[in-house]
């Protein structure tokens, strides 16, 4: 596929990289995108703390956030051909606030899911369930973007926010498939697949048989 990206010298885009990065509206669209994960991420600590009391038990694993590097953001518009501005890094990319929870029970990230987009100010704008269906290569993690508004002196913004929900096995899985994807050559590329999947079906059904042993000890308390 022909891209405007691919016909420009690396020169050019390294100096519209430098002027971009420089520019004071997209200083501070970054400061509004950060205030966006803050926001989230307190929604979602609460909604820990408040789980906790009703069924005596964290949710969270753990919460991850990061705010996607300016060079990552000017590669992916770049790849994809579209011209870098502040603008178009707000309407076309939706991961560059980014939020990650992990949770011991797949059952805790569909309550903890579903407590958040019903919560007045979120607005679900799209929803990928890599739980109910993996990718090809094993992966699942459930994926929503959110639409959240950012109160400022001169009124809101709207912002979105990536937010991935996985279990502790599911992020065990991806952390190393990760890992693995940043080797260069892999031989046997055909098989590491094949294992790669195997491994993550067989996590999914330790998932499963961690969750059926949680619901027993707590039909017995
Ligand atoms: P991006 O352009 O990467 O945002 O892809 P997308 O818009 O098609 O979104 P998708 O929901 O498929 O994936 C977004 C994010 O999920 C990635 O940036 C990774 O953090 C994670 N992810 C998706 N697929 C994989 C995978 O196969 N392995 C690992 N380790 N992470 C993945
Ligand atoms: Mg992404």
């Amino acid at each position: 596929m022909d891209s405007p990206a691919l016909d420009m010298n690396r020169e050019e885009a390294e100096g519209i990289a430098k002027n971009f990065v420089r520019n004071k509206d997209f200083i501070r669209m970054m400061t509004l995108y950060k205030c966006a994960i803050m926001e989230v991420e307190t929604k979602l600590n609460v909604l820990n703390e408040e789980f906790s009391l009703q069924y005596d038990r964290n949710p969270f694993e753990s919460i991850e956030t990061r705010l996607k590097s300016p060079a990552s953001i000017i590669e992916k518009l770049q790849l994809r051909g579209i011209p870098v501005t502040v603008e178009n890094m707000q309407s076309k990319l939706y991961d560059i606030a980014g939020i990650r929870v992990v949770c011991s029970f797949k059952e805790d990230i569909y309550r903890l899911a579903d407590l958040l987009i019903q919560q007045d100010d979120i607005l679900l704008f799209s929803k990928k369930d890599y739980i109910e269906n993996p990718k090809p290569n094993g992966y699942r993690s459930l994926h929503m973007i959110l639409d959240i508004p950012i109160f400022l002196a001169e009124g809101k913004q709207h912002l979105k926010v990536e937010v991935q929900f996985r279990t502790i096995a599911m992020d065990f899985w991806a952390s190393v498939d990760h890992k693995l994807k940043y080797k260069k050559q892999i031989n046997h590329a055909d098989d590491v697949q094949r294992r790669l999947k195997s491994a993550a079906d067989t996590l999914a059904m330790m998932d499963d048989e961690m969750e059926s042993i949680r619901q027993n000890i707590d039909r017995i308390d």
